[in-house]
């Protein structure tokens, strides 16, 4: 099992859900967070000033699969939170010791 980590763009998300939905995949876990890449957030102008937005505001989705759904996953949301421009964000794949499904004890991929 794996645990994907994606940030994506927050005006993306409605989509990525969809996507994840069209290959069978619900649960998920949905923070907003706050963050930044290689260009260290973003310099807009305004009325000749410059301002700086060291972090921007990312949505990040937390989603455990089995491994043989993690390749599905991944080519789903890189396809859907995709727009060609810098801050498109990243996944992240994390090796998944265990689940536990507390109501009723399951355990590994059967608490999927
Ligand atoms: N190395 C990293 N570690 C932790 N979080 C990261 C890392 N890189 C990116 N992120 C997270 O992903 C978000 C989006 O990153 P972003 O897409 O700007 O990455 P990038 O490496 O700058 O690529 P790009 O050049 O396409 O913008 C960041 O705001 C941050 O929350
Ligand atoms: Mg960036």
């Amino acid at each position: 099992m794996k645990l994907i980590v994606a940030i994506i763009r927050p005006e993306k998300l409605p989509q990525v859900v969809r996507a994840l939905e069209s290959i069978g995949i619900f649960p998920m876990t949905v923070l907003e967070v706050r963050g930044r890449g290689e260009q260290k957030g973003l310099t807009i102008t305004y009325d000749d000033k410059e301002f700086k937005i060291e972090l921007l505001p990312k949505i990040r989705l937390e989603i455990a699969v089995d491994d043989k759904n993690v390749e599905k996953v991944i080519t789903v949301i890189q396809k859907a939170a995709w727009t060609g421009k810098p801050g498109d964000g990243k996944i992240f794949v994390i090796p998944l010791f265990d689940v536990v499904r507390i109501r009723t004890g399951e355990r590994g991929v059967r608490a999927l």
